[in-house]
């Protein structure tokens, strides 16, 4: 596969299939992200990595958590998207939600339905492997920043071995489960979770392509005519 096609055919995945991946794999993916670029090449991402057993413990931790609360309302520890939405970030918001409540045929009023898709999330879409990346909270938007880029390049680099995967920072909701289960310092904090599989493909969940703004919606070019 190449870089092209790589890019072309990432998804956020949210249907995975029970098929196991190589651990050595996954293994190789956090090590080669590392060729992310960040400024001052500080690095400033931290991976906590979860399969088998530890991983089957920390959901079932997760779901108890959520059994008699919706996760939609647990305040996260950093604003995830600002209150309140706004201009055509909410409007490509809302649209994301229409795509994909409306290919699992979950209709606007199913309150349950939507409940309960979103809390997929904490079961990481039914992938065999989890990740959170977690960053110093000493540091700031640049080396914030600089996780998109690790994220990416995972991703990326997931594709190449036939794999997906899922960005998920509703995981931040549940930062404080997180946190106590992985024995994170006080110093660092969760930013998303990250889940790797083999993705069902033909699931309701996967069958659609985001949309994405007009070129000229931003950006604007200089001396290019
Ligand atoms: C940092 C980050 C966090 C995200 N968090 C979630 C999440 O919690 N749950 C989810 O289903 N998708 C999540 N997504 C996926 C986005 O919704 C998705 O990337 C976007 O809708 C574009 O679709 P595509 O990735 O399939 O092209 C996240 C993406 C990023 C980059």
């Amino acid at each position: 596969m190449d870089v092209f096609e790589a890019v072309d055919s990432r998804i956020a995945c949210r249907a995975f299939l029970d098929k196991p991946v190589d651990l050595k794999i996954v293994k190789e993916i956090i090590v080669r992200a590392q060729r992310a670029a960040s400024g001052g090449n500080l690095q400033s991402w931290n991976v906590y990595a979860l399969t088998g057993k530890p991983l089957a413990e920390f959901k079932a931790v997760a779901a108890k958590r959520i059994a008699n609360e919706d996760p939609r309302h647990i305040k996260p520890e950093y604003p995830i998207y600002p209150e309140p939405m706004f201009g055509a970030y909410k409007e490509r918001r809302e649209e994301h939600g229409v795509q994909l409540y409306g290919s699992l045929g979950i209709g606007r009023d199913d309150a349950a339905g939507r409940l309960g898709q979103y809390k997929k999330n904490f079961e990481f879409f039914g992938a065999p492997v989890a990740l959170f990346v977690t960053i110093d909270r000493r540091l700031g938007p640049g080396q914030w920043a600089d996780l998109g880029g690790y994220i990416h390049a995972m991703a990326f680099l997931a594709r190449g071995y036939g794999l997906d995967t899922c960005p998920q920072e509703a995981w931040a909701r549940l930062y404080d489960t997180v946190g106590e289960f992985l024995k994170l310092p006080a110093n660092e904090m969760l930013f998303c979770g990250f889940a790797i599989g083999y993705g069902d493909r033909k699931h309701k969940a996967n069958d659609f392509r985001s949309p994405r703004a007009e070129l000229h919606e931003f950006c604007k070019f200089y001396g290019f005519d």
